[in-house]
């Protein structure tokens, strides 16, 4: 038993140690939005953050950063392949998403993922103080609930999904389906995305474990009641459009576009480098409104950032190969000197870079095939503080429940995406405001720290003690 009143739990850390040549560490921001959505949170409750630095075999000392105490959990470079490449990102990630890739099913790496997700929890259970509240988080650590409920039955244990909760014809593809329900149904409360998400988890545990439910509440058979809601994920607004106000922002925006050679429509995508993201068939659609004429080299230019992720593992390589040659052929065809179609940037930038970027492009285009949320749509209506600038967002995105004003894409449409890029192109002004200020109005209305905070209120009132008579 430890002294933290709130422990978040989470695959990662918020910062990855990198050891550099000289053997010296230093630490780097992690990727995802997951990360950016927690640190105000656990910098506000003082809380504990128990998480993997990204490396292998890494010294388990616990360490201070920002502000906040962390916890590294080491995972050998088997466990790295297995659980993290493996499990996590070869079998739950694609099916999750609706098998976009086609998700591996290897006992190996399930072995794996039960051996680390045990880890995590006895660490959170080392960690957390008498009747702590304790926070797991996503889809690498679904068998923790379970786990450390058993360590620790004096816990309020909480869980957050931030990708899709599949639908059960999905699911149940899984070998170890009820596995994974029954480590989820260790926690007292289990969040997700979407209402949609929510259901799914419910019909679930009452068609294949025969649980009780009623609503949004599961029964189980020691007494247990377990509540399954939908928490839409959001951003720190306020930190956000702080920086994009801010003066060497606005600078660094005005100079993005000269660089670009003064266009008159920058369009932005913004993606970590995976291919539930869409990014293929964006700039297919892109590449084709040049080569129709309807859109040129002239007046438009497409900034394409593509954070690298998870480049071990095969079908992430054979993105990147695809996409650089894409945006090899559609430069070659049809930029000219000093005006690319594409920009490409295969690599991460901080805070203030992306808020410049966001406010230097006209259309930010979002059109993943399945995603949780989508924290850069959300990104990007937070900087446009005068509420000008277009959204594109795909209706499979969560963030497309709340951001009804964007122009709402089928991304596997690639004609109605051009139809949508071209709309948002050609759009008034007037109607551009109107459709921006509904959206900041959203945004802003329902922060990241509102959501934590309704997680975590309700967390606070589970009581693992109380037997609920059915
Ligand atoms: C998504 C997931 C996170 C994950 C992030 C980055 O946002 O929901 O759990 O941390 O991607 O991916 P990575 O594999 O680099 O942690």
């Amino acid at each position: 038993q430890g002294d933290h009143d709130l422990v978040v739990v989470a695959n990662r850390l918020p910062v990855d140690r990198v050891v550099g040549e000289d053997g010296e560490t230093t630490w780097r921001r992690s990727p995802g939005g997951l990360v950016t959505a927690l640190e105000p949170i656990i910098q506000q409750y003082d809380g504990a953050w128990v998480g993997w630095d990204g490396g292998s075999d890494g010294p388990e000392e616990p360490l201070e950063q920002g502000g906040m105490h962390l916890f590294p959990v080491a995972l050998s470079p088997q466990e790295i392949e297995e659980f993290y490449e493996g499990f996590s990102n070869g079998t739950l990630w694609p099916l999750y998403h609706d098998v976009v890739a086609k998700p591996g099913f290897h006992r190996e790496w399930w072995d794996s993922y039960v051996t680390v997700n045990r880890r995590f929890a006895e660490r959170a259970a080392a960690e957390a103080a008498d009747k702590a509240l304790v926070w797991v988080q996503d889809y690498q650590l679904q068998l923790v609930p379970a786990m450390l409920r058993e360590l620790r039955p004096d816990l309020r244990i909480g869980f957050f999904l931030h990708i899709p909760f599949p639908p059960s014809e999905l699911f149940v593809q899984l070998p170890w389906r009820s596995q994974i329900l029954e480590g989820l149904l260790g926690a007292d409360l289990v969040g997700f995305q979407r209402r949609g998400g929510a259901q799914n988890f419910v019909r679930l545990v009452r068609q294949r474990l025969g649980h009780k439910t009623h609503k949004d509440l599961i029964y189980l058979e020691d007494g247990r009641t377990v509540a399954a809601e939908c928490f839409p994920i959001s951003i720190d607004v306020a930190e956000l459009e702080k920086l994009s106000v801010s003066d060497p922002v606005a600078e660094r925006a005005q100079q993005i576009r000269s660089q670009l050679g003064e266009p008159r429509k920058l369009l932005l995508g913004v993606d970590r480098l995976d291919y539930t993201k869409g990014i293929y068939d964006r700039l297919r659609a892109f590449g084709e409104l040049l080569e129709e004429g309807a859109l040129s080299v002239e007046d438009a230019v497409f900034v394409q950032v593509a954070t690298p992720s998870r480049e071990r593992v095969d079908e992430y390589r054979r993105l990147r190969d695809e996409i650089d040659r894409l945006v090899g052929r559609i430069n070659g065809d049809l930029g000219r000197i000093g005006r690319p179609a594409i920009s490409y940037l295969h690599s991460s930038y901080p805070r203030d870079e992306m808020a410049a970027l966001y406010r230097a492009a006209d259309i930010m285009v979002v059109t993943p095939l399945r995603d949780g949320m989508n924290l850069v749509a959300k990104e990007y209506v937070a900087c446009r503080h005068r509420d000008d600038g277009a959204l594109v967002l795909s209706e499979f995105a969560g963030a497309a429940d709340e951001l009804k004003q964007a122009f709402m894409v089928n991304p596997y449409d690639i004609n109605g995406m051009k139809a949508a890029i071209l709309e948002a192109v050609d759009a008034p002004p007037k109607d551009l405001t109107k459709r921006m200020k509904a959206m900041r109005k959203t945004v802003r209305s329902h922060d990241v720290s509102d959501w934590a905070e309704e997680f975590i209120g309700m967390l606070k009132q589970a009581r693992p003690d109380h037997r609920k008579r059915l």
